[in-house]
């Protein structure tokens, strides 16, 4: 069977899907791989890396899926690019599925078989195919440091003969795998951190890094949903959780969210007002922003300057540490690959928990019921 790497297409993607190293485990595990050219430039990758461990050259993305069984990428495909996809091939891919209902359609029409990224159960198993951790981990941070690279103030304690220099004030929202490498990331650097997540569970593993906890309180566990992730907390609750952060916010130096809701728009924990209490100087790293954001004047993949605060809504922070960002990415999805797979071919368990779970189309079929459900809400 034959593997496809394409060039990505999204404006802002400097990665590739599978680097040389993932490309010779799959050539060993029996698979042909096809690459397009100059697939790798962006993460520094040429296509005599991708030769040199047997891949063959493409010109072009219609030449490459015009002979490709099964086709990997970091984005979603367009529409064009869909397309171009054999008929009854498999894609494997960061998809949207509730989101990207054009496309799925378009999948589904073209019996292809596709996989998201997004969909990979949180399981000890599926561990080394999650690439929604080993992304976010980057981002995580990467966000630290491009704050702190902009901040007027050192990050740490610093005693000299001018005099003492207090440690720059950090403050997280959502501790889940960004926040927690962000916490980690902002320690090292000496800063003072608090953090502020609807899951009380998380506390121990904040405090465990050395951060400070703050919470609102609360008789019941209200911000836990299923599967270890949050979900929408009452009108009381959230009035509670906006005077919380109000308080510490006006204090800090950098504010990272990361607050997220499964198949929901990140929830607003950051109101103009609230951004109009901070101190000249600080930044806001909204990690949240492919999602609609975390503060209320969020714009994706822009910065903007509101009252002297730095709000950053940068959502491919992954792309801007291409390198490590490809080189796990590649692990993570043919890690997958390789699951579903039996002497170079696809050997599909429809049964299995990982391949059910992150498969979203199969034979003409929307097999995610969240993706149905969002298609028919929308006739
Ligand atoms: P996520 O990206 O869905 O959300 C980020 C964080 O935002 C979460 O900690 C969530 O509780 C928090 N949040 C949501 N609404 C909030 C609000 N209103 N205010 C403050 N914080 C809010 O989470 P992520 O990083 O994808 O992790 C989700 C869960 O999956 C975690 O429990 C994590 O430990 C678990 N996980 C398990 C893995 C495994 O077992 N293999 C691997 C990776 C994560």
């Amino acid at each position: 069977m034959i593997i496809a790497i394409p060039k990505e297409n999204f404006n802002n993607e400097t990665r590739v899907s599978c680097p040389p190293n993932s490309v010779k485990e799959l050539i060993k595990n029996g698979y042909e791989v096809h690459f397009e050219t100059g697939c790798g430039l962006a993460s520094s990758i040429s296509d005599d890396d991708y030769k040199s461990v047997g891949a063959k050259l493409m010109k072009d993305s219609s030449t490459l899926y015009h002979k490709s069984d099964i086709v990997l990428k970091v984005n979603y495909p367009s529409l064009d690019e869909i397309k171009l996809l054999k008929r009854d091939s498999t894609l494997i891919s960061f998809f949207q599925t509730t989101r990207n209902l054009k496309e799925v359609q378009a999948l589904k029409d073209k019996n292809i078989t596709g996989f998201s990224m997004h969909l990979v159960p949180r399981t000890t198993l599926a561990q080394k195919m999650d690439a929604l951790s080993s992304q976010a981990n980057i981002a995580g941070y990467k966000s630290v440091l491009m704050a702190a690279s902009r901040l007027g103030i050192y990050m740490p304690l610093l005693m000299t003969a001018a005099g003492t220099i207090r440690p720059a004030k950090v403050l997280i929202l959502g501790a889940g795998v960004a926040g927690l490498q962000a916490i980690a990331t902002a320690k090292r650097l000496g800063a003072q951190v608090e953090v502020f997540d609807v899951r009380p569970v998380v506390k121990e593993q904040v405090e465990s890094l050395g951060a400070r906890f703050i919470e609102v309180e609360s008789d019941s566990n209200e911000g836990v949903g299923d599967g270890g992730y949050a979900k929408e907390t009452s009108e009381d609750y959230k009035k509670r959780q906006e005077q919380l952060i109000h308080d510490h916010i006006s204090k800090s130096n950098i504010v990272i969210t990361t607050a997220l809701i499964p198949g929901k728009p990140a929830p607003i924990l950051i109101p103009k007002a609230m951004v109009e209490s901070m101190k000249p100087g600080s930044i806001i790293m909204d990690l949240a922003s492919e999602n609609g954001g975390n503060c209320e004047l969020t714009k994706k993949d822009d910065t903007i300057i509101h009252n002297k605060v730095v709000i950053d809504g940068t959502s491919n922070i992954p792309g801007t540490m291409p390198i490590h960002a490809s080189e796990l990415y590649g692990k993570n999805i043919t890690a997958l690959l390789l699951y579903m797979s039996k002497d170079g071919e696809l050997n599909l368990d429809l049964d299995d928990e990982i391949t059910s779970g992150s498969m979203f189309t199969y034979k003409g079929e929307i097999t995610h019921e969240q993706a149905k459900i969002a298609l028919e809400a929308q006739k």
